[in-house]
C-alpha cells in the first residue's frame, strides 16, 4: 500500500522553521510590528498595488473590502456561482444582497452572465484556482458602469491576467494564507488596494480606530483584526519561495495533463498559475467513483465547491440562468496538488486513476 498522499499540505522547510526561530528568539513581541509591514509591503510590490493591508484571514478580508467600499446595506453585490463559501457569506456578513452569475467554461464569472443583471453596485470576482478568464474585461465593464469591483484572489497569488498580477484587479483584492494556498502562514489574509482613502478607513478599521497619537483616545468605531508577527515570519519566508511554487504548480498541471487520457482538463494559459489539477469528469457518478477508488489507494482528493445555488440556505438568494455551473460542479475532482509532491507520487497516481479508467469504463 502507497504511503498516503494527501490533496493537499503546506510545503514547510527547514528554512521556514528556522526563521520561526529566529523570530522567538528575537525577544520581539510576537503580535503584529515590522515582519507584518514588511509582508504588507512586499506582497503589494509583488502584485503592483499601492497597499496591503494584513487580516486574520481572507474572510475578514472580504468583509472588511465590502464595508470599506460601502457594499453594505441594500447594495447589490454580484457573486459566481463556484466559489468557497466564504466570498457570498462575506457579502451576507456585510449585510448586502448577493447576485449569483453563471460561469463560462473555464470556470470563472461569466462576463455575458453578469451584463444580464441590472442595477448592480459591486462585483466580486474570483480568479478560481487561477484562471483569470474575463477578469480584465469585467474590470472594464464595471468601470463603464460605475461598479466597484473587488477581486477575491484567494486562490491566485503568483498567477496573472497577462500583464497584470492576480490581486491587482478592481478598487481592492484580497488573499488568504490557510495552509491550502499556495504560501501559508497558518491563517491570514491580506487587503490591497491603490486608494488612499480606502487604505486608511481599512487601517482604522483594523485598529481600533485608535487617535493617532497612539493614546486610548478614538476617531470612531474601530474593532481588532491585527494579525501576529510570528505569522508573518513565516510568511515571509514562504514568499521568498513564490516563484519556485508557481514553477511547480505548473510544471504538476503539464504532467497530469499529459499523462492522464479519457478525462477533460481545463487548459492553464502559461501567465496562470495552477492552484489545484482539476479533472473535469463526465459525470457526477464517474466523479465519486475516481475518487473513491483513489481513496481506496490512499490518495486523497477533493471534490471542487458544490455551486453557490445548491446550498440550501442560498434559496431565497437572486439568481441568474445557471445552467453552465449548475451541471459542471458536481463533475470537478481536484487531484493532489501539494508543491512538495515527487514526480514519482504524481506517476502513482496517475497509474491509479488510468488503471481505474481501463477496469471500470472500458
Ligand atoms: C475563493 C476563496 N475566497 C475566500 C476564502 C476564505 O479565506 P480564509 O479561509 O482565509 O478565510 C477562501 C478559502 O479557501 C477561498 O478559497
Amino acid at each position: 500500500m502507497l504511503e498516503k498522499i494527501n490533496q493537499v499540505e503546506p510545503n514547510i522547510s527547514g528554512d521556514d522553521i528556522q526563521r520561526v526561530n529566529d523570530y522567538m528568539s528575537s525577544g520581539a513581541w510576537i503580535t503584529e510590528h515590522a515582519l507584518t509591514k514588511e509582508l504588507e509591503e512586499k506582497i503589494a510590490d509583488f502584485v503592483g498595488r499601492k497597499y496591503a493591508v494584513a487580516v486574520p484571514n481572507g474572510t475578514i478580508a472580504i468583509y472588511l473590502s465590502l464595508l470599506a467600499a460601502g457594499l453594505t446595506e441594500g447594495k447589490r453585490v454580484a457573486v459566481p456561482n463556484i466559489t468557497m463559501i466564504a466570498t457570498i457569506n462575506a457579502i451576507l456578513w456585510a449585510g448586502a444582497e448577493p447576485v449569483i452569475i453563471d460561469l463560462n467554461e473555464r470556470l470563472c464569472m461569466s462576463l455575458k452572465s453578469l451584463q444580464t443583471v441590472d442595477k448592480l453596485d459591486g462585483v466580486i470576482y474570483v480568479p478560481l484556482n487561477g484562471r483569470t478568464e474575463d477578469g480584465i474585461a469585467i474590470e472594464n465593464y464595471c468601470n463603464d458602469k460605475n461598479i466597484i469591483l473587488i477581486e477575491d484572489s484567494a486562490h491566485s497569488l503568483g498567477s496573472r491576467y497577462q500583464d497584470k498580477m492576480c490581486g491587482s484587479l478592481g478598487s481592492i483584492s484580497v488573499f488568504s494564507f490557510t495552509p491550502h494556498k499556495i504560501i501559508t502562514m497558518g491563517q491570514g489574509g491580506l487587503v490591497l488596494t491603490d486608494d488612499d482613502s480606502l487604505y486608511e478607513y481599512l487601517l482604522d478599521l483594523k485598529t481600533f480606530n485608535r487617535s493617532k497619537d497612539r493614546s486610548d483616545w478614538h476617531d470612531g468605531f474601530g474593532l481588532n483584526f491585527k494579525i501576529t508577527d510570528l505569522q508573518s515570519a513565516l510568511g515571509l519566508s514562504q514568499f521568498e519561495k513564490i516563484n519556485e511554487f508557481v514553477k511547480v504548480k505548473r510544471e504538476m498541471f503539464q504532467i497530469y495533463k499529459s499523462s492522464i487520457e479519457n478525462y477533460n482538463f481545463i487548459n492553464f494559459f502559461e501567465y496562470e498559475t495552477p492552484w489545484f489539477v482539476d479533472l473535469i469528469c463526465k459525470s457526477e457518478t464517474e466523479r465519486n467513483d475516481l475518487k473513491l477508488s483513489l481513496e481506496d489507494n490512499n490518495i486523497l482528493t477533493r471534490e471542487s465547491y458544490p455551486a453557490l445555488s445548491k446550498q440550501s440556505f442560498l434559496q431565497s438568494v437572486e439568481k441568474t440562468n445557471l445552467e453552465f455551473s449548475e451541471n459542471v460542479s458536481d463533475n470537478i475532482l481536484w487531484l493532489p496538488s501539494s508543491t512538495n509532491l515527487t514526480k514519482d507520487q504524481i506517476n502513482e497516481i496517475v497509474d491509479q486513476i488510468s488503471t481505474l479508467w481501463t477496469t471500470k469504463y472500458l
